[in-house]
């Protein structure tokens, strides 16, 4: 088991349902600790550069509309294998097919609109983290 930094986003769908709190209030009590938070709107721009790995796909110009809606909150977490374990709590993309118990089986309308996002991987997690907070800002 490897302690671990990992990024999260309550997405424009999940801060406009007011579900900042329970989300977040579900990673913590996974043992999820919060080091960094922050809640702000996402330019076009930024939202491209975020999701940049998926610019060729049919669902992007979609996606990009979608994550510059509206505010957004963004969480630097930490904790054991605390990638996976955010991925785990967060369930499948689509949330039809995502388990029960998790975010989004729970509170997502569908694929796009899904609530949240998580760090995918070790880089990703990195690069993400630095995409938002400032070292010093990682308390
Ligand atoms: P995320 O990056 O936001 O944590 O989501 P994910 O890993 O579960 O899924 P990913 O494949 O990385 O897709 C990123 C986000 O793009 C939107 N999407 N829409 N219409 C579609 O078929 C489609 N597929 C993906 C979702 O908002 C997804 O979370
Ligand atoms: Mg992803």
């Amino acid at each position: 088991m490897a302690n671990e930094r990992t990024l999260t986003i309550i997405k424009p769908d999940g801060v406009a349902a007011q579900l900042t709190g329970a989300v977040l209030g579900r990673l913590e009590k996974a043992g999820l600790k919060i080091l960094g938070l922050k809640r702000l709107r996402l330019t076009q721009a930024q939202a491209e550069a975020f999701y940049a790995v998926h610019r060729e796909r049919g669902f992007f110009p979609d996606l990009v509309r979608f994550m510059t809606e509206g505010p957004v909150v963004v969480a630097a977490l930490e904790g054991e294998n605390a990638i996976a374990r955010l991925r785990e709590l967060m369930g499948a993309t689509d949330p039809a097919k995502a388990a029960a118990g998790t975010i989004r089986k729970d509170f997502a309308a569908n694929i796009e609109r899904n609530v949240i996002h998580g760090s995918d991987a070790a880089e990703t997690a990195r690069n993400e983290i630095a995409f938002f907070f400032a070292g010093a800002e990682l308390a």
